[in-house]
């Protein structure tokens, strides 16, 4: 277990830094890499340890999968090219690689088993499992296939025509993987619009996908053909800069290559609400997934209430959102946001307990929390509990703090942004 002194007390923040590549669409390129036919070139693919994950599992799976500097080069050969795997398959920490996994063995006639670390065995599976179970796949676990560890035996699917009980991608994602080797056509409905990453990539391997609003329907059967993949910056990774920015004094910071596709970007609506100083630049909107830069400078800030349908667009940045909202005027409330309780940790009670540790004032509510603005912060010992966005969060904070902050278990951090200390000590001035 890794512990680390932060940087305290700052003085400013400023420079330019190069996000790297989204997590989301790193892990899909290997899969759909995987099951299309021909050579896919995948370029600024995240080497964090949850991608790293998912390229472990296809190899395993029987795919050449190479890596290269900032690159892959994947030779898929269909569905059909996947072999059974003669050892089990561990995703570590990764819930997408699981989930979207599961849609993937769901369809091939193997028999496969799936780990993960401690994290994830404590994460809901039935989600995937009872979808993919009424398609046809046999599936078991611990607690009545709930929990890992998982088997799975896949076989012919029928289609689905499903109405998803909780907005997640990953579970959207899943079904439209096995939609994709069923025999005739599903639908799957999302409460509210989640990221739509598969989608595009669908379409970009060449796949035929509709959507007519929150409804998706896919065909099985189709043969996806190999594509060229540029990753976009993850614009999860660039919210903790843009909290920094706006909240450390006398501050400019330039984010370059920021994917902003619409159903990632409530981070920017809920900042630029909150009063933030924040401009997008240079937007390339033909791309298959949009991108641009961000400059982010000192701002005065203002409470604020995030909810409902704009919570599954900022889902992984409530943690660093309620830092801002501790530097921010008055009351801020997020709510409508159970599924934090089922992250990588339960992110109410991670947030909650870690920011308090440091003086903030910040309540735990059922589908959220409370935070009371401006608190000034200080030192202490607070812990990622294992979780890379707590940890990130926590050594933005300490920039602010007057007191010295030791920050234990950072080793979580490489899950989705490896070179995250050198980005911000690139920054400090
Ligand atoms: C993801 C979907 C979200 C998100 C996760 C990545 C994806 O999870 O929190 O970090 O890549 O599809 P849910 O589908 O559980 O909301």
């Amino acid at each position: 277990m890794a512990s680390l002194t932060l940087k305290t007390n700052i003085n400013r923040l400023v420079g330019e830094i190069t996000i790297p590549g989204d997590k989301s669409i790193s892990h899909r390129s290997v899969m759909f890499g995987s099951i299309a036919y021909g050579e896919t070139r995948v370029t600024n693919f995240l080497p964090g340890d949850d991608c790293l994950s998912t390229i472990s599992c296809f190899r395993k799976l029987g795919v050449t999968i190479e890596e290269s500097d900032n690159g892959l080069r994947i030779i898929g050969k269909g569905f059909e090219g996947l072999t059974e795997p003669d050892e089990v398959l561990d995703v570590g920490n990764s819930g997408t690689t699981i989930r979207l996994l599961m849609g993937i063995l769901a369809g091939i006639p193997y028999f496969s088993s799936l780990v993960g670390d401690e994290s994830i065995g404590k994460r809901p599976m039935t989600r995937v499992t009872i979808p993919l179970t009424n398609m046809g796949a046999k599936i078991d676990g611990r607690k009545n296939g709930a929990f890992t560890p998982l088997s799975i035996r896949g076989t012919r699917l029928s289609p689905i025509n499903y109405q998803l009980p909780v907005a997640s991608a990953q579970v959207k994602s899943a079904l439209l993987l096995a939609g994709l080797q069923a025999d005739g056509e599903s639908t799957i409905i999302e409460p509210a619009e989640t990221r739509d990453h598969t989608e595009r990539m669908i379409r970009m391997f060449g796949g035929e996908i509709r959507k007519d609003n929150q409804m998706i329907t896919v065909k099985g059967g189709q043969k996806l053909k190999a594509a060229t993949i540029h990753v976009p910056g993850d614009i999860s990774s660039a919210a903790f800069f843009l909290v920094a920015g706006a909240i450390i004094p006398e501050s400019e910071v330039i984010l370059k290559n920021v994917g902003l596709n619409p159903t990632r970007t409530g981070i920017i609506e809920v900042m630029k609400q909150m009063g933030a100083d924040l401009q997008i630049v240079q937007k390339d909107d033909n791309s298959f997934e949009p991108f641009g830069d961000l400059i982010i400078k000192t701002s005065e800030l203002k409470g604020t209430v995030v909810e409902g349908d704009l919570i599954p667009k900022l889902i992984d940045e409530i943690p660093i959102i309620a830092l801002l909202a501790t530097q921010a005027e008055g009351k801020t409330i997020i709510r409508d946001a159970e599924e934090l309780k089922v992250k990588e940790t339960n992110r109410i009670d991670s947030v909650v307990h870690e920011l308090r540790k440091l003086g903030a004032r910040i309540e735990a509510t059922e589908d959220g929390m409370i935070i009371y603005g401006k608190s000034r912060l200080h030192g202490g010992t607070v812990s990622s509990q294992g979780d890379h966005r707590i940890g990130m969060m926590l050594a933005i904070a300490a920039l602010l703090s007057d007191g010295e902050i030791c920050l234990e278990k950072t080793e979580a951090i490489s899950v989705s942004y490896p070179n995250f200390f050198t980005h911000l000590n690139s920054l400090i001035r």
